[in-house]
C-alpha cells in the first residue's frame, strides 16, 4: 500500500507518507519544547510515524505575548535538537513548524490592541481594533524566521513548515477579509502574498534551500 511506501519532498526522503499534524502544546517557561512535549512526539515517531511535525512554533515575541513554543535561542535550540535526535533514532524525520504569530487572535487583555495587518476587531475582544503591523515590525518578523529556520536547522530539524492557515497573522495578510492595507503590503494578491513570500525566501537564504517544506 502507497501509504506504507517511501515518500519525499523535495530532497527528503520520509519512510512512509504518514504525517502528525501540527498541534500547539504547552512550552516550557523559555518557550522552548518541555520534556513532555519531547516524550509526547518521540512517543509518535516510535509508533511509526515518518514525519513528525511539531505544534505552530513562533519565531518572536516582540510584537505579541507568546502563544506557544518559541524557538529564537541556543537554550531552546538545544531541547529542539534532543527532540531531533530522538525522532531519528526512530527514523523518522522532523519538521518545525514555525510561524510570524497569531495576530488579532492574540490575547493580551481588553485594553491593549494586539496587531494585526489592519485595524481589525480583535478576536477576543471585538470592541478593541488592532494595531497596524508596521513595515519596520514585518521585516523585522521575516529576519526572525529566518534565523529560527536556520537555528532548527543547524539543531538537526529536517524541514520547517511555515504556519499561513487559519486566519492567524500570515493569513491576516494574505485574505482581504483582514487586510486593508494601502502600502506594498495590501491590496493586490501579490501585495497581500509579500509579507509570506519574503518568509520563505527568507528562510531559503538563511538556512537552505530546500529546508522549507513547500
Ligand atoms: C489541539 C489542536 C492543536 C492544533 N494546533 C495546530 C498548530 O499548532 N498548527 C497547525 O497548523 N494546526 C494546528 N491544528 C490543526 C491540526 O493540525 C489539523 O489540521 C486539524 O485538526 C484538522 O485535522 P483533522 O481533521 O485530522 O483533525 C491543531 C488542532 C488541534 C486539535
Amino acid at each position: 500500500m502507497l501509504l506504507f511506501q517511501e515518500g519525499k519532498i523535495r530532497n527528503l526522503t520520509i519512510k512512509n507518507r504518514i504525517a502528525l499534524a501540527p498541534m500547539g502544546q504547552p512550552a516550557d517557561i523559555d518557550g522552548g519544547f518541555t520534556q513532555s512535549n519531547i516524550d509526547y512526539l518521540v512517543e509518535r515517531a516510535k509508533g511509526g510515524v515518518g514525519l513528525i511535525i511539531t505544534g505552530c512554533t513562533v519565531c518572536s515575541d516582540e510584537y505579541e505575548p507568546r502563544p506557544c513554543n518559541m524557538h529564537n535561542n541556543f537554550h531552546q535550540n538545544d531541547r529542539l535538537g534532543t527532540l531531533a535526535d530522538q525522532v531519528h533514532m526512530y527514523g523518522s524525520k522532523l519538521c518545525l513548524q514555525l510561524s510570524p504569530g497569531i495576530g488579532r487572535m492574540s490575547f493580551i487583555d481588553p485594553f491593549t490592541p494586539p496587531y494585526s495587518s489592519s485595524p481589525v476587531p480583535s478576536y477576543a475582544f471585538p470592541d478593541l481594533i488592532c494595531r497596524e503591523m508596521p513595515v519596520e515590525g514585518i521585516k523585522k518578523l521575516v529576519k526572525a524566521m529566518g534565523y529560527s529556520a536556520q537555528l532548527a536547522m543547524r539543531a538537526g530539524v529536517d524541514m520547517v513548515q511555515v504556519h499561513a492557515y487559519g486566519g492567524y497573522l500570515i493569513d491576516q495578510f494574505t485574505s482581504a477579509y483582514w487586510n486593508k492595507r494601502t502600502d506594498e503590503y495590501g491590496g493586490s494578491f501579490e501585495n497581500r502574498t509579500r509579507f509570506l513570500r519574503e518568509i520563505i525566501e527568507e528562510i531559503r537564504k538563511c538556512a537552505d534551500p530546500n529546508f522549507l517544506s513547500l
